[in-house]
């Protein structure tokens, strides 16, 4: 919610187009800090449990959300949405100015972390959002 803000103003697109934009991002940002929550979200989505691990079950939840918002056709990147590129920056500041929306994240953020997720949520880079290394969801 926090990103979609400025990018919201910059755009002129609907905040719940913004708000989906960005949430598998968030959610791949969020996976390290929020593991089990996120496994328990695919689970109310209808994930089969199989022999999977939470971190596994995480990883294909994010992939589903993904996959349903393509489905119903909302904007996959902060650059499909139409922000341009040299506004991500700013787009990182004013975000994470809005301290009611960034204090409740699970995994917190600093500018450098900010940067990285809008960045990522911009060129369609799962992994770069995730920001740890080895990586798994693509
Ligand atoms: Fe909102």
């Amino acid at each position: 919610h926090a990103v979609q803000y400025p990018v919201g103003a910059l755009t002129h697109t609907p905040h719940g187009l913004g708000v989906a934009t960005m949430l598998p991002y968030v959610m791949g940002y969020n996976l390290p800090a929020a593991t089990p929550e996120i496994a328990e979200i695919g689970t109310a989505l209808g994930l089969p449990r199989q022999d999977r691990n939470a971190d596994q079950l995480a990883d294909a939840t994010i992939r589903e959300v993904a996959r349903l918002f393509n489905a119903i056709g909302i904007t996959r990147t902060l650059a499909d949405l139409g922000l341009p590129e040299d506004r991500i920056d700013w787009t990182a500041e004013q975000a994470l100015g809005i301290d009611r929306l960034i204090k409740n994240n699970p995994r917190p953020f600093d500018l450098p972390a900010m940067q990285r997720l809008v960045r990522a949520a911009y060129g369609g880079d799962m992994s770069a959002a995730m920001m740890r290394d080895g990586a798994r969801f693509q």
